[in-house]
Protein backbone atom coordinates (compact mmCIF):
# COMPACT_ATOMS: atom_id res chain seq x y z
CA UNK A 1 0.00 0.00 0.00
CA UNK A 2 2.96 2.08 0.60
CA UNK A 3 3.55 2.86 -3.11
CA UNK A 4 0.72 4.53 -3.52
CA UNK A 5 0.40 8.11 -3.17
CA UNK A 6 -3.37 8.05 -3.05
CA UNK A 7 -5.73 5.13 -2.26
CA UNK A 8 -9.59 5.90 -2.25
CA UNK A 9 -11.61 2.63 -1.24
CA UNK A 10 -15.25 2.49 -1.27
CA UNK A 11 -15.73 6.33 -0.91
CA UNK A 12 -19.50 7.43 -0.15
CA UNK A 13 -20.74 11.12 -0.19
CA UNK A 14 -24.30 12.40 -0.16
CA UNK A 15 -25.41 15.88 0.03
CA UNK A 16 -29.19 15.18 0.98
CA UNK A 17 -31.17 13.24 -1.60
CA UNK A 18 -27.88 13.62 -4.00
CA UNK A 19 -25.41 11.08 -4.22
CA UNK A 20 -22.16 12.41 -4.93
CA UNK A 21 -19.93 9.55 -4.39
CA UNK A 22 -21.02 6.40 -4.92
CA UNK A 23 -18.53 3.42 -4.24
CA UNK A 24 -15.53 6.04 -5.42
CA UNK A 25 -12.42 3.22 -5.56
CA UNK A 26 -8.80 4.72 -6.55
CA UNK A 27 -5.04 4.27 -6.53
CA UNK A 28 -2.52 6.41 -7.58
CA UNK A 29 0.97 5.42 -7.58
CA UNK A 30 3.58 7.42 -5.99
CA UNK A 31 5.20 10.15 -8.64
CA UNK A 32 2.48 9.48 -10.94
CA UNK A 33 0.18 12.34 -12.85
CA UNK A 34 -3.79 10.81 -12.90
CA UNK A 35 -6.55 12.66 -14.41
CA UNK A 36 -10.09 11.90 -13.23
CA UNK A 37 -11.96 12.35 -16.32
CA UNK A 38 -15.82 13.46 -15.80
CA UNK A 39 -18.69 15.77 -17.10
CA UNK A 40 -20.74 18.14 -14.77
CA UNK A 41 -21.61 16.87 -11.65
CA UNK A 42 -19.94 13.27 -12.16
CA UNK A 43 -18.31 13.95 -8.42
CA UNK A 44 -14.62 15.10 -8.89
CA UNK A 45 -14.62 17.99 -7.17
CA UNK A 46 -15.95 15.83 -4.05
CA UNK A 47 -13.97 13.17 -4.67
CA UNK A 48 -10.96 15.80 -4.81
CA UNK A 49 -12.54 17.36 -1.46
CA UNK A 50 -12.74 14.26 0.22
CA UNK A 51 -9.36 13.39 -0.61
CA UNK A 52 -8.21 16.50 0.86
CA UNK A 53 -9.71 16.65 3.87
CA UNK A 54 -12.61 19.93 3.01
CA UNK A 55 -15.47 17.01 3.31
CA UNK A 56 -15.91 13.68 5.15
CA UNK A 57 -16.89 11.03 3.52
CA UNK A 58 -20.11 8.99 4.90
CA UNK A 59 -18.70 5.66 3.80
CA UNK A 60 -15.54 4.11 2.94
CA UNK A 61 -11.85 5.29 3.45
CA UNK A 62 -8.74 7.28 2.01
CA UNK A 63 -5.51 7.35 2.71
CA UNK A 64 -3.50 10.47 0.75
CA UNK A 65 0.87 10.21 1.62
CA UNK A 66 -0.20 7.23 3.66
CA UNK A 67 -2.30 8.85 6.10
CA UNK A 68 -5.53 8.26 6.86
CA UNK A 69 -7.96 11.68 5.39
CA UNK A 70 -10.73 11.28 8.59
CA UNK A 71 -8.16 10.40 11.09
CA UNK A 72 -5.53 12.28 10.42
CA UNK A 73 -6.20 15.28 8.43
CA UNK A 74 -3.61 17.09 9.89
CA UNK A 75 -0.79 15.22 8.54
CA UNK A 76 -2.88 15.00 5.05
CA UNK A 77 -2.52 18.28 4.84
CA UNK A 78 1.01 18.97 5.27
CA UNK A 79 1.85 16.52 2.66
CA UNK A 80 -0.72 18.19 0.01
CA UNK A 81 -0.99 20.78 -2.23
CA UNK A 82 -4.81 22.40 -3.66
CA UNK A 83 -6.29 24.56 -6.68
CA UNK A 84 -9.78 24.36 -5.89
CA UNK A 85 -11.95 24.77 -8.92
CA UNK A 86 -12.91 28.60 -7.44
CA UNK A 87 -9.97 30.52 -7.04
CA UNK A 88 -9.26 31.12 -3.23
CA UNK A 89 -7.11 34.25 -4.17
CA UNK A 90 -6.75 37.10 -1.42
CA UNK A 91 -8.72 39.93 -3.24
CA UNK A 92 -7.24 42.74 -1.71
CA UNK A 93 -3.43 42.05 -1.85
CA UNK A 94 -1.63 42.17 -5.66
CA UNK A 95 -0.81 38.81 -7.08
CA UNK A 96 2.60 39.29 -6.10
CA UNK A 97 1.57 39.73 -2.22
CA UNK A 98 -0.53 36.56 -2.95
CA UNK A 99 2.22 34.51 -3.91
CA UNK A 100 4.73 35.91 -1.30
CA UNK A 101 2.35 35.39 1.58
CA UNK A 102 1.40 31.12 0.23
CA UNK A 103 5.81 30.82 0.22
CA UNK A 104 5.75 32.64 3.17
CA UNK A 105 2.77 30.02 4.45
CA UNK A 106 4.79 26.73 3.18
CA UNK A 107 7.41 28.23 5.33
CA UNK A 108 9.79 29.68 2.42
CA UNK A 109 11.77 32.51 3.83
CA UNK A 110 11.09 35.39 2.70
CA UNK A 111 14.56 36.25 0.18
CA UNK A 112 13.22 32.50 -1.23
CA UNK A 113 9.54 33.57 -1.26
CA UNK A 114 10.30 36.54 -3.74
CA UNK A 115 12.20 34.62 -5.62
CA UNK A 116 9.60 31.56 -6.15
CA UNK A 117 6.91 34.40 -6.36
CA UNK A 118 8.80 36.41 -9.22
CA UNK A 119 9.57 33.06 -11.06
CA UNK A 120 6.19 31.94 -10.87
CA UNK A 121 4.27 34.69 -12.02
CA UNK A 122 6.66 35.27 -14.83
CA UNK A 123 6.33 31.62 -15.81
CA UNK A 124 2.49 32.28 -15.63
CA UNK A 125 2.62 35.25 -17.86
CA UNK A 126 1.20 37.71 -14.59
CA UNK A 127 4.31 39.64 -14.38
CA UNK A 128 3.40 42.62 -15.86
CA UNK A 129 0.08 42.51 -13.39
CA UNK A 130 2.07 41.56 -10.71
CA UNK A 131 1.51 44.22 -8.41
CA UNK A 132 -1.72 45.21 -9.27
CA UNK A 133 -4.65 44.05 -6.91
CA UNK A 134 -5.96 40.72 -7.37
CA UNK A 135 -9.73 42.68 -7.47
CA UNK A 136 -9.03 43.91 -10.74
CA UNK A 137 -7.80 41.04 -11.90
CA UNK A 138 -9.70 39.08 -15.54
CA UNK A 139 -10.95 35.37 -14.84
CA UNK A 140 -8.51 33.37 -16.40
CA UNK A 141 -5.78 35.80 -14.26
CA UNK A 142 -6.97 34.79 -11.06
CA UNK A 143 -6.97 30.92 -11.99
CA UNK A 144 -3.47 31.59 -13.42
CA UNK A 145 -2.35 32.88 -9.91
CA UNK A 146 -4.17 30.14 -7.84
CA UNK A 147 -2.18 27.68 -9.87
CA UNK A 148 0.72 29.86 -8.92
CA UNK A 149 0.06 29.46 -5.75
CA UNK A 150 -0.70 25.12 -5.40
CA UNK A 151 3.12 25.44 -7.42
CA UNK A 152 4.91 27.59 -4.59
CA UNK A 153 6.02 24.49 -3.58
CA UNK A 154 6.32 20.97 -4.75
CA UNK A 155 3.88 19.16 -2.51
CA UNK A 156 4.30 15.32 -1.74
CA UNK A 157 0.84 15.12 -3.50
CA UNK A 158 -0.91 17.88 -5.57
CA UNK A 159 -4.46 18.23 -6.33
CA UNK A 160 -5.36 20.61 -8.85
CA UNK A 161 -9.72 20.28 -10.02
CA UNK A 162 -10.02 21.52 -13.37
CA UNK A 163 -7.05 23.76 -13.62
CA UNK A 164 -7.07 24.72 -16.78
CA UNK A 165 -10.47 25.55 -17.60
CA UNK A 166 -10.78 28.79 -18.80
CA UNK A 167 -7.15 29.46 -19.76
CA UNK A 168 -6.01 30.53 -23.04
CA UNK A 169 -3.95 28.15 -24.94
CA UNK A 170 -0.80 29.44 -23.51
CA UNK A 171 -1.63 29.25 -20.49
CA UNK A 172 -2.84 25.91 -20.66
CA UNK A 173 0.78 24.68 -21.98
CA UNK A 174 2.27 26.22 -19.40
CA UNK A 175 0.02 24.32 -16.48
CA UNK A 176 0.46 20.71 -18.69
CA UNK A 177 4.67 21.74 -18.56
CA UNK A 178 4.77 22.61 -14.59
CA UNK A 179 2.53 19.59 -13.56
CA UNK A 180 5.31 17.47 -16.00
CA UNK A 181 8.02 18.72 -14.30
CA UNK A 182 6.25 18.68 -10.94
CA UNK A 183 5.98 14.98 -11.53
CA UNK A 184 9.07 14.47 -12.60
CA UNK A 185 10.30 15.64 -9.82
CA UNK A 186 8.77 12.87 -7.68
CA UNK A 187 5.32 14.52 -6.71
CA UNK A 188 2.10 12.90 -7.34
CA UNK A 189 -1.11 14.86 -9.13
CA UNK A 190 -4.33 14.10 -9.26
CA UNK A 191 -5.77 16.50 -11.62
CA UNK A 192 -9.41 16.72 -12.74
CA UNK A 193 -10.94 17.37 -16.03
CA UNK A 194 -13.27 17.27 -18.20
CA UNK A 195 -11.37 17.11 -21.70
CA UNK A 196 -10.30 13.91 -22.72
CA UNK A 197 -6.83 15.13 -24.92
CA UNK A 198 -5.55 16.90 -21.64
CA UNK A 199 -5.80 13.71 -19.76
CA UNK A 200 -4.14 12.13 -22.64
CA UNK A 201 -1.40 14.84 -22.78
CA UNK A 202 -0.88 14.92 -19.31
CA UNK A 203 -1.47 11.25 -17.38
CA UNK A 204 -0.47 8.03 -17.76
CA UNK A 205 -3.81 6.62 -15.47
CA UNK A 206 -7.34 7.99 -16.61
CA UNK A 207 -10.16 7.67 -14.43
CA UNK A 208 -13.14 8.36 -15.53
CA UNK A 209 -15.84 9.23 -13.17
CA UNK A 210 -19.66 8.84 -13.68
CA UNK A 211 -22.46 9.07 -11.70
CA UNK A 212 -19.98 8.74 -8.31
CA UNK A 213 -18.08 5.82 -9.29
CA UNK A 214 -14.93 5.35 -11.19
CA UNK A 215 -16.10 3.42 -14.57
CA UNK A 216 -12.99 2.93 -15.99
CA UNK A 217 -8.99 2.82 -14.84
CA UNK A 218 -6.61 2.37 -17.33
CA UNK A 219 -3.60 4.28 -19.47
CA UNK A 220 -4.69 6.24 -22.21
CA UNK A 221 -3.85 4.08 -24.68
CA UNK A 222 -6.14 1.11 -23.65
CA UNK A 223 -8.82 3.56 -23.12
CA UNK A 224 -8.72 4.94 -25.95
CA UNK A 225 -8.26 1.52 -27.86
CA UNK A 226 -11.58 0.28 -26.38
CA UNK A 227 -13.19 3.37 -27.13
CA UNK A 228 -11.47 2.94 -31.02
CA UNK A 229 -9.48 5.66 -32.06
CA UNK A 230 -9.98 8.09 -34.06
CA UNK A 231 -13.35 9.39 -35.75
CA UNK A 232 -13.92 10.14 -39.55
CA UNK A 233 -17.01 12.75 -39.97
CA UNK A 234 -18.29 13.31 -43.13
CA UNK A 235 -20.84 15.46 -45.11
CA UNK A 236 -22.84 14.83 -47.82
CA UNK A 237 -23.73 17.28 -50.08
CA UNK A 238 -26.61 15.07 -51.39
CA UNK A 239 -29.27 13.73 -48.96
CA UNK A 240 -30.42 11.32 -51.05
CA UNK A 241 -26.85 10.40 -51.11
CA UNK A 242 -26.42 9.65 -47.04
CA UNK A 243 -27.33 5.18 -47.50
CA UNK A 244 -24.23 5.16 -50.00
CA UNK A 245 -22.06 7.30 -48.14
CA UNK A 246 -22.69 5.03 -44.72
CA UNK A 247 -21.78 1.98 -46.91
CA UNK A 248 -18.45 3.66 -47.69
CA UNK A 249 -17.54 4.18 -44.58
CA UNK A 250 -18.96 1.17 -42.98
CA UNK A 251 -15.99 -0.16 -44.98
CA UNK A 252 -13.29 1.09 -43.40
CA UNK A 253 -15.20 1.69 -39.56
CA UNK A 254 -14.59 -0.38 -36.67
CA UNK A 255 -18.65 0.28 -35.47
CA UNK A 256 -21.27 1.11 -37.61
CA UNK A 257 -21.41 4.51 -38.80
CA UNK A 258 -24.05 7.00 -37.17
CA UNK A 259 -26.06 9.41 -39.47
CA UNK A 260 -27.35 12.74 -38.77
CA UNK A 261 -29.68 13.03 -41.33
CA UNK A 262 -30.16 17.01 -40.88
CA UNK A 263 -26.82 17.86 -41.01
CA UNK A 264 -26.10 15.39 -43.83
CA UNK A 265 -23.27 13.53 -41.31
CA UNK A 266 -21.75 10.57 -40.81
CA UNK A 267 -19.95 9.23 -38.56
CA UNK A 268 -17.85 6.53 -37.47
CA UNK A 269 -14.44 5.28 -35.41
CA UNK A 270 -11.67 3.25 -37.43
CA UNK A 271 -8.72 2.40 -36.70
CA UNK A 272 -5.61 3.42 -39.40
CA UNK A 273 -6.69 7.30 -39.87
CA UNK A 274 -4.52 7.61 -42.79
CA UNK A 275 -5.31 4.93 -44.74
CA UNK A 276 -8.76 4.86 -43.78
CA UNK A 277 -9.70 8.70 -45.06
CA UNK A 278 -7.79 7.63 -48.39
CA UNK A 279 -9.90 4.87 -48.83
CA UNK A 280 -13.09 6.75 -48.11
CA UNK A 281 -12.43 9.62 -50.39
CA UNK A 282 -11.23 7.22 -53.46
CA UNK A 283 -14.48 5.13 -52.78
CA UNK A 284 -16.75 8.12 -52.55
CA UNK A 285 -15.48 9.92 -55.74
CA UNK A 286 -15.30 6.25 -57.25
CA UNK A 287 -19.43 6.31 -56.79
CA UNK A 288 -19.75 9.86 -57.43
CA UNK A 289 -20.87 10.83 -54.13
CA UNK A 290 -20.29 14.64 -53.59
CA UNK A 291 -18.91 14.89 -50.18
CA UNK A 292 -19.23 19.13 -48.63
CA UNK A 293 -16.64 18.13 -45.51
CA UNK A 294 -14.83 15.23 -44.79
CA UNK A 295 -12.41 15.10 -41.30
CA UNK A 296 -10.81 12.91 -38.29
CA UNK A 297 -10.75 13.63 -34.97
CA UNK A 298 -11.04 12.34 -32.05
CA UNK A 299 -13.44 10.75 -29.86
CA UNK A 300 -15.39 13.74 -27.82
CA UNK A 301 -15.67 12.84 -23.96
CA UNK A 302 -19.52 12.09 -24.86
CA UNK A 303 -18.52 9.25 -27.57
CA UNK A 304 -16.28 8.05 -24.57
CA UNK A 305 -18.98 7.77 -21.94
CA UNK A 306 -21.30 6.34 -24.47
CA UNK A 307 -18.80 3.15 -25.06
CA UNK A 308 -17.90 3.22 -22.02
CA UNK A 309 -21.38 3.45 -20.24
CA UNK A 310 -21.99 0.54 -23.40
CA UNK A 311 -19.21 -1.50 -22.29
CA UNK A 312 -20.52 -1.66 -18.52
CA UNK A 313 -24.37 -2.66 -19.90
CA UNK A 314 -23.16 -5.18 -22.20
N1 LIG B 1 -22.27 21.24 -1.20
C1 LIG B 1 -23.14 20.55 -1.95
N2 LIG B 1 -24.45 20.54 -1.63
C2 LIG B 1 -25.35 19.85 -2.36
N3 LIG B 1 -25.04 19.11 -3.44
C3 LIG B 1 -23.75 19.08 -3.81
C4 LIG B 1 -22.74 19.79 -3.10
N4 LIG B 1 -21.55 19.56 -3.70
C5 LIG B 1 -21.81 18.76 -4.74
N5 LIG B 1 -23.12 18.46 -4.81
C6 LIG B 1 -23.76 17.57 -5.81
O1 LIG B 1 -22.98 16.40 -5.93
C7 LIG B 1 -22.85 16.00 -7.27
C8 LIG B 1 -21.37 15.97 -7.67
O2 LIG B 1 -20.87 17.29 -7.67
P1 LIG B 1 -19.35 17.64 -7.96
O3 LIG B 1 -19.18 19.08 -7.71
O4 LIG B 1 -18.48 16.72 -7.20
O5 LIG B 1 -19.24 17.32 -9.52
P2 LIG B 1 -18.07 17.66 -10.56
O6 LIG B 1 -17.75 16.38 -11.25
O7 LIG B 1 -16.98 18.36 -9.87
O8 LIG B 1 -18.81 18.62 -11.58
P3 LIG B 1 -18.23 19.90 -12.44
O9 LIG B 1 -17.63 19.31 -13.68
O10 LIG B 1 -19.48 20.65 -12.75
O11 LIG B 1 -17.28 20.63 -11.60
C9 LIG B 1 -23.66 16.99 -8.07
O12 LIG B 1 -24.93 16.44 -8.28
C10 LIG B 1 -23.76 18.20 -7.17
O13 LIG B 1 -24.95 18.89 -7.42
MG1 LIG C 1 -16.13 20.19 -10.12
Amino acid sequence: MNSYSIVAEGLGKRFGDTTALDGFDLRVAGGSVCALLGPNGAGKTTAVRVLTTLARPHSGRALVAGFDVARRPAEVRRRIGLAGQEAAVDEILTGRENLEMWGRLHHLGAAAARRRAGELLERFGLAEAADRRVRHYSGGMRRRLDLAAAFIQAPRVLFLDEPTTGLDPRSRTEVWRTVRALADAGSTVLMTTQYLFEADQLARQIAVIDGGRVIADDTPERLKSLIGGDHLDLVVRDPARLGDAAAVLAGVAQAEPVADADARRLTAPVRDRVAALTTVVRELERRGIEVEDVSLRRPTLDEVFLSLTAEAAA
